[in-house]
């Protein structure tokens, strides 16, 4: 347990440090959980969320939502019991110094600064991932930290929070950038969790890229103009900015990495951190993303401008022609799919509703067939993190399966596990795990089946 230093959240400046974005004080393991209505008995592993939970109050002025220190949440689901919720640090060398415990074993030297955006499964075991140049840190099945790894000496530098997992091969596929290096790489992760750096990208004004996806022949970067400022990042506060001077493109870089064939398309200014889904068709490539008009405007205060919006951006490989289309009329972000779809054509996303003054809220699940948005109103005051796809074993459509959130409560101060039936997303919850705690929002998380843990 630990106790921090932070401030009544009330009298809080920054949106990042207030309401449900504050940090929590302690690192707890609750057992004994309430629970309203049956959890499937075919669900048994860990459903796990990260975010950032700054150690020590930071600076209000300076401090943004992505620099926090990395806490993992985790539920653990067996049998259609729930045996645990746990929150804990990610314990790099920022936390570890405030918070006076041991550094973790590392292969090599890393940048120490928090790991905090995506927690996933690879090649047997858990790992918190970031962008931007630190290794990933390995966790055990009880969400405690390990060691800093770079897969056993096969991961030049960092990660990426958003490797693509190619379900076909397994492979996971990932673009990796870090400050002032000029060139980004694409990396195939195998099986075995060995990383292979098939291609580097000569991207010297450095864009913050958050976000890849794979096609049957393409992995896709975004390059937007959101660059590294050294002369921001010497102040302390984020060091991506929007660049008026950069162009808004999209690169298609062939999947065997021969990056002589990578192809460009300049598109209207935008920004995106997250795609949900492309895919190819015939001569066309479908790029599913949520947009916003721009972002990180030093001119503007905190978070600006997000807007975020669903829209298809189209390109036509022998034309070169681009067009957009919006898919829903909803601010939604964090949008998931069925992952055995990644990179083919489907039918079904599903987002978390975000708008612009940073207010999360409804579920939703998109038809793209139908071009028709649902919406799960969790209730007034509740409020959804990313909602997260489970397929059934032996599913029979791309929707046969369940949709997993962690669900602030503003009336209890209190999170709620909530499990939907994807088929039924209107209606009631198939389950309710009631959580004695709060989970700060934070980024992303995954459900990690008993099966995918060595
Ligand atoms: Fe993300």
């Amino acid at each position: 347990m630990v106790v921090q230093q932070v401030k009544n959240p009330k009298s809080e400046t920054n949106p990042f440090l207030r309401a449900n974005f504050a940090p929590v004080s302690t690192e707890n393991i609750c057992s004994e959980l309430k629970i309203t209505g049956n959890i499937p008995k075919e669900l048994s592993g860990r459903f796990l969320r990260i975010g950032p939970n700054p150690v020590k109050h930071p600076d209000s002025k300076s401090y943004h939502w992505f620099m926090g220190a990395g806490m993992v949440h985790g539920l653990r689901i067996e049998n259609g019991r729930a045996l645990w919720y746990k929150n804990n640090y990610v314990t790099t060398n920022n936390v570890a110094a405030d918070l006076k415990r041991k550094e973790l074993p590392t292969p090599r030297k890393t940048r120490g600064g928090s790991v905090n955006t995506n927690v996933m499964a690879i090649a047997g075991d858990l790992y918190a991932l970031v962008e931007a140049g630190s290794l990933p840190v390995k966790l055990n099945g009880n969400l405690e930290s390990i060691e800093h790894s770079d897969f056993g000496g096969t991961l030049n530098y960092g990660l990426s929070a958003h490797p693509r997992k190619d379900p076909q091969t397994g492979e996971l596929h990932v673009l990796a950038y870090q400050p002032t290096k000029p060139t980004v790489d694409y990396l195939v992760i195998d099986q075995s969790g060995k990383a292979k750096t098939k291609s580097q990208i000569h991207l010297p004004h450095q864009p913050m890229i958050h976000d890849t996806a794979i096609t049957a022949n393409y992995i896709v970067v975004l390059d937007f103009p959101v660059t590294f400022s050294l002369l921001t990042a010497v102040t302390g506060a984020f060091p991506y900015v929007w660049n008026n001077k950069r162009p808004s493109r999209i690169g298609l870089l062939p999947r065997d990495g021969d990056s002589t064939k990578l192809l460009w398309t300049e598109i209207p200014t935008s920004f995106a951190y997250h795609i949900m889904n492309a895919y190819e068709d015939n001569d066309d490539v479908f790029i599913d993303v949520v947009k916003n008009a721009m972002n990180f405007d030093a001119k503007i205060e905190g978070q600006n401008n997000l807007a975020p919006s669903l829209v298809r951006w189209n390109i036509n490989l022998k034309s070169g022609k681009f067009s957009e289309t919006v898919l829903s009329d909803r601010p939604v972000e964090f949008p998931r799919i069925n992952d055995a779809y990644v990179g083919k054509q489907y039918r079904y996303g599903y987002t978390a509703t975000f708008t612009s003054d940073l207010q999360f809220g409804a579920a939703c699940k998109h038809d793209l067939l139908k071009g028709q948005t649902l919406v799960h109103d969790f209730g007034q005051g509740r409020r959804t993190m990313e909602p997260v796809f489970v397929s059934k074993s032996g599913a029979v459509s791309e929707d046969d399966g369940w949709l997993l959130s962690y669900v602030f409560n503003e009336n209890t101060n209190n999170t709620d596990v909530v499990i939907l039936d994807a088929q039924n997303f209107e209606g009631e919850p198939i389950a309710t795990i009631h959580l004695p705690v709060r989970v700060p929002f934070g980024f992303h998380g995954n459900w990690i089946a008993d099966g995918e843990l060595s």
